[in-house]
């Protein structure tokens, strides 16, 4: 099929041996530089030119490609008319969302054995027509087609189908009913999240990044960490979405992976947006970032806001971690319902995961450790209450 071209060719020009990757090390690479992030849009920098490797491949870990090849059977393929029945016409009642990649709607399908009730999902039909668009929607349909993680949005399937408008391309992702971080962090909404689920929501995403990084044979570096990213399940659970824009590690000994620089201002690693050069530390900048976000209930960037303030990680530095003045940081909606001391754990370790040097950032499966460790410390112990009254 055309929309799989990409596929058959480079799996033409990759060794397919399925042996264990030597690890890689952090980036050697890292820069003292400070980001020049602007706005909090998505960005290509060079209108999606193809990327590169660092340099010519000899190792012989398993590509993405080809594990897609043994396991894509286990996604449905859709016809246009089954997608446009299951979203009332692609209406705009049902219509849940809009990113850079297209619209998102709500929609119902039969099970796979068209017995009991329709199965509610999110179909997200592919807006740009171009190049870039399809490697996205490839990249989307290969990574998540592969990957399997409780902390990873589920692809149930895909259509790829002759429209009267060319070829239309629509992902199909189980229904995730809480939205997304961003929406319950910065959303005009009542309630907040509670103290206790925004830890649950940074201990699930760290896990899935986990897996991303050191869970796989090859290694995964997902590059678009951030809260429009992260769904919430009807508990909360968090599920990392968007794999358009992933990448495979470095391969053997080589320490990063040399891309076009693409992602969201005001998440992307500096040393990253400065060289080009991909790590899974770049992933863990992202983390770091996402860290304060919920802390504070700010965006990374927020122009709305007065100058001095507009730079999430410049205005944090404000208030030093164990300063008397740090609870001035956490989010007013949290009306000091959380345990201080977790939240000046928490603090600590977005300043590791914001280390200058990729180097010194923590694997996330340290991050996750540490994360389990502040989920203890706010469960157990003082009440926040008593917390906040005996620290300030
Ligand atoms: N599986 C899903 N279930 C429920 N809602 C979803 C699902 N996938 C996406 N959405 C909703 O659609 C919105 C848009 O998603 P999309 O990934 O297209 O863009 P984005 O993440 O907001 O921006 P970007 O294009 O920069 O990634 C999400 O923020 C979310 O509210
Ligand atoms: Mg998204």
């Amino acid at each position: 099929m055309q929309c799989f071209s990409f596929l058959r060719d480079r799996k033409k020009g990759k060794k397919e041996q399925q042996n264990p990757r030597a690890r890689s090390g952090a980036a050697s690479t890292a820069t003292t530089s400070s980001s020049n992030y602007g706005t909090s849009r998505s960005y290509d920098s060079t209108g999606g030119k193809r990327t590169s490797k660092s340099s010519a491949s000899s190792s012989s870990q398993p590509s993405i490609s080809a594990m897609f090849a043994e396991k894509a059977a286990v996604l449905r393929v859709f016809e246009l008319d089954e997608l446009r029945s299951a979203t009332n016409a692609f209406s705009r009642n049902l219509k849940i969302g809009e990113g850079g990649f297209g619209t998102v709607y709500k929609g119902f399908i039969r099970s796979v054995d068209g017995k009991g009730d329709r199965i509610t999902v999110a179909v997200k039909t592919l807006k740009r027509r171009s190049m870039q668009g399809h490697k996205q929607w490839l990249a989307e349909v290969q990574f998540l087609g592969v990957l399997e993680h409780p902390n990873l949005v589920k692809l149930i399937g895909y259509c790829c189908e002759d429209g009267d408008r060319g070829i239309e391309r629509l992902l199909v992702y189980e229904y995730m009913p809480n939205k997304s971080l961003e929406h319950h962090l910065f959303g005009r909404i009542s309630s907040a999240i509670p103290w206790n689920v925004r830890l649950k929501i940074a201990l699930g995403a760290a896990e899935g990044l986990a897996y991303l990084h050191e869970g796989l044979e090859l290694q995964v570096i997902y590059r678009d960490f951030k809260a429009s990213n992260v769904l919430l399940d009807s508990d909360f659970n968090p599920k990392l979405s968007d794999f358009g824009l992933a990448r495979e590690g470095p391969e053997g000994d080589r320490t990063h992976v040399s891309t076009t620089v693409v992602g969201t201002h005001g998440y992307a690693a500096p040393d990253y947006i400065e060289t080009g050069h991909l790590t899974t530390k770049s992933d863990v900048w992202s983390f770091g970032v996402v860290l304060y976000e919920l802390l504070t209930g700010r965006r990374a960037l927020d122009e709305n806001r007065p100058t001095s303030e507009q730079r999430l990680l410049e205005w944090v530095k404000q208030f030093p971690i164990e300063s008397k003045r740090f609870n001035m940081v956490m989010d007013p909606r949290l009306r000091y319902q959380y345990s201080l001391k977790a939240a000046r754990e928490v603090a600590k370790l977005a300043n590791g995961c914001l280390s200058k040097l990729a180097k010194e950032r923590p694997k996330m499966s340290q991050v996750v450790e540490v994360l389990r460790q502040v989920v203890q410390i706010s469960e157990s112990g003082a009440a926040p209450r008593e917390i906040q009254r005996e620290e300030n």
